[in-house]
């Protein structure tokens, strides 16, 4: 075979020539990129069971910008119920993105072939899928109800919910099966994806006493959070769930504050559901501007009913919180709880309470004095990260 004989010049030029090449064609603006990446948001509502996950979720799900989705990686670990929630974590992380990418046939390992749009766990609670596209229950725009959408939607094909998530510009997931942030990592730099983690914590004793208010209804979870190889878990007197959950919003918040990665900036948000509680407008505001959405005036409007107990969309269940008695709410631990059982809870919390800013009592008195506030402000400097990209208002 015949080579030809080339100058190390002519070599050079040759390569720089391919280099300017290349350089042009990566930097050139790429063939117009799928709908699904351009300009969306994706927002995580990243929290645990009884913490006013559903409440964050519902001022997302009501906002006319919004397709929300509750839960979605339920159908993860009901199918994979032997797992545990390690063991799951890639699944539900696999999931999760598929969804942001509005694509619904990640569904097909986790659900009937033939299903509906009601096939989403609790799909009536995401107004989306109870306006066109997806069904006419309620115009784009209205507040839905749960009630109506369920009789009205729930036999609307599931494909339905494809066309809708991509007809929005976001999509809000609320999640509360992540255990760390790192398994969230490849999504937080993934180009497809401009993820927002909104991190929403409660003080650990109320959640307590909530999750003993609701345990059967807890008890597949406990165990795949235990990883018991697929047994319920019911009782916990030894509160190992509760400690697992504490120490996952730790290594949650340091993971995001202390040291973050680069492309953490100005993605991470830590909330207190007690603040939430208090001054629901304010911090509602807030976590809109951090998500690029904003608080219209009848979306205001709804949520001065719902917090303030009047109106139609004033449902308990709901919402589990009214501003009117918000603070009852949030401090219904100190009536009902045994000293015991939160001197136990600050013991294996201790370092969540502390980390988010929720005083311990160190006496019955103490638990009792409804006078003394138990919810510290918290740290100007500890949540730099998000204080950068949205104000935080301060009490
Ligand atoms: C889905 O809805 C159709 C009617 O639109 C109904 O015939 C069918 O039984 C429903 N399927 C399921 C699984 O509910
Ligand atoms: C989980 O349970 C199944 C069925 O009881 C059993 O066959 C399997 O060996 C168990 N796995 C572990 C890791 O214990
Ligand atoms: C708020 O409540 C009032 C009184 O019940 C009701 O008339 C109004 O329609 C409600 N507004 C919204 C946006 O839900
Ligand atoms: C708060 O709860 C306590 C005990 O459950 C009750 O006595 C009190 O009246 C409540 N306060 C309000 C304002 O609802």
């Amino acid at each position: 075979m015949w080579l030809p004989r080339i100058s190390s010049t002519a070599v050079t030029a040759l390569l720089l020539a391919q280099t300017f090449l290349l350089l042009f064609l990566i930097s050139r603006p790429g063939p117009s990129p799928p709908a699904c990446s351009e300009e969306r948001v994706h927002v995580l509502v990243l929290s645990s069971w009884r913490s006013g996950s559903s409440f964050v979720g519902q001022l997302f799900s009501q906002h006319p910008d919004v397709f929300y989705l509750m839960e979605p990686a339920w159908h993860v670990w009901t199918t994979l119920w032997r797992g545990s929630a390690t063991a799951l974590h890639m699944a539900v992380r696999d999931l999760v993105r598929s969804v942001f990418l509005c694509d619904m046939d990640v569904f097909d390992a986790y659900m009937p072939q033939n299903r509906n749009l009601s096939a989403f766990f609790k799909w009536e609670v995401s107004r989306a899928l109870c306006s066109p596209p997806a069904c006419s229950a309620f115009p784009r725009g209205a507040i839905s109800k749960e009630n109506a959408c369920r009789t009205l939607c729930t036999r609307q094909p599931f494909s339905l919910a494809q066309e809708a998530c991509r007809s929005y510009s976001h999509v809000v997931l609320k999640e509360v099966r992540f255990f760390n942030l790192q398994v969230l990592y490849p999504l937080l730099s993934d180009p497809a994806l401009n993820l927002r983690i909104v991190h929403l914590v409660r003080d650990p004793r109320a959640v307590l006493r909530s999750r003993e208010a609701a345990a059967k209804a807890l008890a597949r979870d406990n165990g795949i959070v235990l990883g018991t190889n697929g047994t319920w878990v019911e009782a916990d007197p030894g509160l190992r769930v509760v400690r697992e959950v504490c120490r996952s919003h730790v290594r949650i918040a340091e993971a995001a504050t202390l040291k973050p990665p680069p492309f953490l900036r100005g993605r991470y948000r830590l909330v207190r559901f007690e603040d939430l509680a208090r001054e629901p407008l304010a911090e509602i505001r807030a976590l809109y501007a951090f998500t690029g959405l904003s608080l219209t005036p009848q979306l205001e409007a709804w949520i001065y009913n719902i917090t303030h107990g009047s109106g139609p969309g004033a449902r308990r269940e709901a919402f589990k919180t009214s501003s009117r008695n918000a603070l009852n709410v949030s401090q219904a631990w100190r009536h009902t709880l045994p000293f015991t059982k939160i001197r136990r809870v600050q013991e294996l919390c201790t370092g969540a309470l502390q980390l988010l800013g929720y005083r311990p009592v160190y006496s019955e008195d103490e638990q009792h004095d409804l006078t003394l506030d138990l919810v510290l402000p918290r740290g100007l400097n500890s949540f730099s990260w998000a204080s950068s990209t949205a104000s935080h208002p301060r009490h």
